[in-house]
């Protein structure tokens, strides 16, 4: 092979693999900056509180994973993730503005973060444990319920207790008009527990350290 036909070899992996890695929109943390004013009155105040379909706390984004930021705005869009106020604002954001809001929250605050332990610090009861087994969520959540095995996956550790009971609650409703959630996996795995060990997995996986945050707008404080 002469050297010119080598480089030119090179340069089309080179182009293929750029275009293999662009992401279907590009995702401009500083442009969701400027989209996000309307979230912060919610996700931007510590411990905000949310009532329907019961009281628990809107959820922690900062430091969540990016992909799966977009996937959950996706699915509150088209509805396969019922909940009347987040299908009303995620149906005004185009394809560009959720890549955007997504690379935005991922990295927000992000830089205070630290790296969750790699184990269940503290290790939960037998009792959960045993729960935590039947569902195998670790599989898919991590070791430490922060290192998910996909990017479209989220992390769990220490979102709000009274969220993650809610979210899994959803996951194992049918027939309601505003409260559900269409996934295949996780219905299979809400549906195996009673509302009481939802809770209970709720409660210790939101006690663990986690690499997710409530990060204030700097105009709230
Ligand atoms: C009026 C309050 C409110 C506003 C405004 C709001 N949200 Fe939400 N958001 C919520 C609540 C409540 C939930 C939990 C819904 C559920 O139970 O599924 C939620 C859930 C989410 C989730 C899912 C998180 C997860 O862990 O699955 C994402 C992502 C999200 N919101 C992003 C946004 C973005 C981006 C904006 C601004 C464009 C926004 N939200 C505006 C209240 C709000
Ligand atoms: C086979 C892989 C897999 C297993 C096993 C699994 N999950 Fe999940 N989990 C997912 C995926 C994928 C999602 C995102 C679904 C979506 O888009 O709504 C998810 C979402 C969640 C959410 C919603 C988080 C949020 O921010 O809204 C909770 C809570 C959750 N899982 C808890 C659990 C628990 C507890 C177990 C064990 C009982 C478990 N998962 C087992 C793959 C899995």
């Amino acid at each position: 092979m002469t050297q010119a036909i080598r480089s030119l070899l090179a340069l089309a992996v080179a182009v293929f693999t750029l275009s293999l890695a662009a992401p279907a929109h590009a995702q401009d943390p500083a442009a969701g900056r400027q989209k996000a004013d309307t979230c912060m009155g919610c996700h931007g105040i510590q411990g905000y509180q949310a009532s329907f379909p019961e009281i628990y706390k809107v959820p922690k984004l900062s430091g969540q994973n990016t992909q799966y930021l977009i996937n959950a705005l996706n699915e509150y869009k088209k509805g396969e993730r019922k909940h009347p106020t987040m299908h009303a604002v995620a149906s005004t954001l185009s394809d560009k503005d959720i890549a955007d809001l997504a690379a935005f929250f991922h990295q927000y605050g992000a830089a205070d973060i630290k790296p969750a332990p790699e184990t269940l610090t503290p290790p939960p009861s037998p009792a959960v444990a045993a729960l935590i087994t039947k569902g195998a969520c670790t599989s898919c959540h991590g070791a430490n319920f922060s290192k998910p095995i996909d990017p479209s996956y989220p992390k769990l550790a220490g979102q709000y207790a009274s969220y993650l009971a809610a979210a899994l609650k959803a996951y194992a409703t049918e027939g309601n008009p505003y409260v559900g959630r269409n996934n295949a996996i996780m219905s299979v795995q809400a549906k195996q527990f009673t509302h009481a060990e939802l809770e209970r997995i709720a409660d210790y996986v939101g006690s663990l350290p986690s690499e997710l945050r409530t990060v204030q707008n700097p105009r709230f404080r």
